[in-house]
């Protein structure tokens, strides 16, 4: 069965087909506009999709080796995003399962991005507990079984990848921040300065207080000796960040009794985040599983990947035949929640 995915929740025109949960394409046009703000700004985002999106769908069509004729159902991001980014591939989507009689499946941005695991670790199974944490969200969620998540904490202010990309502006290192700190980190030392883990004896973060340490480390050190220490200054920062997220994760595994944890989201493509959760797992016995890094990022393949689930769960549920008629309701007052429980 081949699904199309489109994702445009942010700054991201996204499309990608996958065969019986198999990618066949994956394409992502990341808007370049944004970069001289040092931020998305949403106006200009809802124009790049319109732009962008039926060239994105063709060419992941084209690499898939296929035509919308062969396509069966299509996926599409539902929220949570900007809203008129996403009006723009949620109407695109509803076009193409219209005028091809197809099933269009709503798919939750979050619920996307935990669902990416399940492109490279076809035999990941719930329970497992995971980290989403992206530009817009930092949530622990137990996975409990498919469909069913619990909410084991939350960001009380910035998500994780927001306060990256807030520190990277600070420290004069350009937009988007999380790729550009991972690189220099790599280069620097750790143990350079210790900046502050916030909420240890919670399993909800904050990162606003980590974003004023770094602003006043900066305002008092002199310019001269923060150019030489650049890369030391990244290693501490992401360090307080990576800390932060790893003892909470392995915490909340502890607390659940899981055996598996994992992540997902832009920020799960870090390196020091996957060295240093690759380590605490093993010597607290769980296996730890990642998305690739291209499936981290926000993407259509993983937005495809989680609708085709459902599609076939829904598909067994009611025993139909044929998908013809799983439509969804996709007033724009609908837009789905994870169902998270507190
Ligand atoms: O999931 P995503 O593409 O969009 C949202 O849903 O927010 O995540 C984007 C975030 C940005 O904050 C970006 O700086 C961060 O992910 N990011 C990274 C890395 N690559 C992207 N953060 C740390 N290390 C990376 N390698
Ligand atoms: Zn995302």
């Amino acid at each position: 069965m081949k699904i199309l995915g489109i994702e445009t929740s942010c700054d991201d025109t996204s499309a990608a087909v996958l065969e019986d949960g198999k990618v066949l394409s994956s394409k992502v046009s990341t808007q370049m506009e944004h970069i001289k703000f040092g931020g998305i700004i949403p106006e200009i985002a809802s124009r790049a999709h319109q732009r962008n999106i039926l060239t994105v769908i063709d060419t992941a069509l084209e690499e898939a080796n296929t035509t919308l004729d062969d396509i069966e159902a299509v996926a599409v991001t539902y929220g949570p995003g900007l809203i008129g980014p996403l009006l723009v591939g949620v109407n695109t989507a509803k076009a193409i399962a219209y005028s091809k009689k197809i099933p269009l499946i709503p798919v939750n941005h979050i619920e996307g991005h935990i669902y990416a695991n399940f492109i490279d670790h076809p035999d990941l199974a719930p329970p497992f507990v995971v980290l989403v944490v992206s530009g817009g969200h930092t949530e622990l969620i137990h996975v409990e079984n498919y469909y069913s998540y619990k909410l084991i904490g939350k960001t009380r202010d910035d998500a994780a990848g927001e306060c990256l990309d807030k520190v990277s502006k600070m420290m004069g290192l350009g937009f988007p921040g999380g790729k550009i700190i991972d690189e220099m980190a790599a280069k620097g030392e750790v143990g350079f300065h210790k900046f502050p883990r916030a909420m240890r004896n919670s399993f909800d973060f904050s990162f606003s207080g980590l974003k004023t340490a770094v602003k006043v480390f900066l305002e008092n050190n002199d310019p001269v000796y923060l150019k030489e220490n650049i890369n030391n200054v990244a290693a501490s920062f992401l360090d307080a960040v990576v800390d932060s997220l790893s003892t909470k994760l392995i915490k909340a595994a502890k607390e659940t009794g899981v055996k598996t944890i994992s992540i997902a989201g832009g920020v799960s493509a870090n390196r020091m985040l996957r060295n240093v959760l690759t380590k605490k797992a093993k010597k607290n016995g769980l296996k730890v599983c990642f998305p690739s890094p291209k499936y981290c990022t926000d993407n259509a393949a993983m937005i495809a990947m989680a609708g085709y689930k459902k599609f076939i769960s829904e598909k067994r549920h009611t025993e139909r035949e044929s998908g013809d008629d799983i439509f969804f309701d996709l007033s724009l007052d609908a837009i789905p929640n994870l169902r998270l429980v507190d």
